[in-house]
């Protein structure tokens, strides 16, 4: 009896450390791709004439109509995200928040239905503190009743932020607000900042295995900016971190390095390929924050790069680990499907050059353990080109211009 007890309760435990452990609720099995307003359009409150920076209602449905008629759509480009400073200032009188009356004159619910009429998905902001960190009202006493508000304006995926509250109520309200999410019943990713608060405001470690299991995806590290040396600073922290990060991160479960700032003019051609390709390798959210009709055709087609796409949303959804080559050059590398046999992944490598002189190098592929006995064939995910076939013995050798970067998918032949 007592052999039997112990046997079943073993397996039970084994089983739920596996499962129980991280959030299940079938949301986000792979990184959220999308547009979300903040990185580019920021408070765009004022909205007089010519400005480009208007946080309005038809920013929001051009957005949509962008992605359904130029191809982002059919790429994986789904959430259409508002951030902060989209309300009045006044809750009504029943304590509901309220969209701001000039900006979005019919409402949330509006805007919704809108975006779910072309087959995409509809995101929303919020702050645990009573108000936002760009002080609009935030949910704090407000959790049951503005996740029940979400869900009946149609939200898909709520953006929640952690300005202005101390760590009792961080690790509180998150854990809360999943909670009533959840008893929602609509499926809606819940994005936290939780993490990014623990370690910058508080300055404590974040408890990763529990931010795992109440959040989708969870910002770790500061805002983007749209410049190239933050866009570069984010790449090299979650480089530093992979260790750490890589850890919680899969199906369900994504470290959210913020936004892409393609399409913004802050970046070069060649620097807007290592933002996308090293996000790619990452498994990182691919969410867009630019005017949409600003996109070059360059961006345009490099963020439609379906084989880099597929890098970006292999479901194994593995984070590309890092090598240094040396200082400034780093190799990614990163398992994926399709799988041979059920036994050779395929793999894809980055080269990041981010020193401004040309580099030079190779790839052993004996010191990554390929094993694919009839070899890969190698595919430049950036010219799309299947330009050399490799056995398991071989070097690839490449060269990176400055401040550049080659990517490489090895399928198996
Ligand atoms: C709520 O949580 C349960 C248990 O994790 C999950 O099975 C379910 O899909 C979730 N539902 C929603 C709407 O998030
Ligand atoms: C909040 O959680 C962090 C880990 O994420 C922990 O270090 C801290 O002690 C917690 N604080 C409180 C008051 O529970
Ligand atoms: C080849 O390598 C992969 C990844 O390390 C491993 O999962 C697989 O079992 C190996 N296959 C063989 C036949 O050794």
């Amino acid at each position: 009896m007592f052999n039997f007890r112990c046997a079943v309760c073993i397996l039970f435990f084994t089983f739920s450390l596996d499962k129980v452990d991280l959030l299940e609720n079938g949301l986000a099995r792979t990184p959220p791709m999308g547009w979300m307003s903040w990185g580019y359009y920021m408070c765009g409150t004022k909205c007089e004439p010519g400005d480009d920076k208007c946080l309005d209602e038809s920013l929001i449905m051009s957005v949509a109509d962008a992605f359904y008629n130029e191809g982002y759509q059919e790429a994986g480009y789904e959430y259409i995200i508002i951030d902060d400073c989209w309300s009045e200032m006044q809750r009504d009188e029943r304590g509901r928040l309220v969209a701001d009356k000039k900006r979005f004159p019919r409402g949330m619910k509006f805007l919704g239905d809108y975006i779910h009429s072309k087959g995409l998905k509809f995101g929303m902001y919020t702050n645990v503190a009573p108000v936002t960190c760009m002080q609009y009202p935030g949910s704090y006493s407000y959790l049951k009743k503005d996740a029940d508000t979400f869900a009946e304006w149609g939200v898909d995926y709520l953006k929640v932020d952690g300005c202005f509250v101390s760590e009792e109520i961080l690790n509180e309200s998150y854990i809360k607000l999943g909670k009533h999410l959840n008893n929602t019943g609509r499926p809606i990713v819940f994005s936290c900042s939780w993490p990014y608060y623990i370690q910058y405001i508080i300055n404590k470690s974040p408890d990763y295995v529990q931010v795992a299991k109440y959040c989708n995806l969870w910002r770790n590290f500061h805002d983007i900016q749209t410049t190239w040396p933050s866009a570069r600073g984010v790449l090299q922290y979650y480089e530093s971190n992979y260790q750490l990060f890589s850890k919680y991160h899969g199906p369900g479960h994504w470290n959210d390095p913020d936004m892409l700032i393609i399409g913004t003019g802050a970046l070069t051609h060649s620097q807007s390929r290592i933002q996308l390709a090293v996000m790619a390798m990452l498994s990182a959210p691919l969410l867009l924050s630019c005017n949409m009709k600003r996109i070059t055709p360059y961006e345009k087609q490099l963020l439609q790069n379906m084989d880099l796409i597929a890098i970006a949303q292999d479901p194994l959804g593995i984070m590309a680990e890092p090598y240094d080559v040396i200082p400034g050059i780093s190799s990614w590398m990163k398992p994926h499907l399709p799988r041979k046999g059920d036994l050779y992944p395929s793999y894809s490598f980055a080269f990041v050059n981010l020193n401004k002189n040309d580099a030079h190098g190779y790839i052993d592929l004996k010191r990554f353990s390929f094993n694919a006995t009839d070899g890969y064939t190698v595919l430049d995910v950036f010219t799309g080109q299947y330009f050399l076939n490799v056995t398991p013995t071989d070097r690839i050798e490449v060269t990176v211009k400055g401040e550049d970067v080659t990517l490489y998918s090895l399928f198996p032949l």
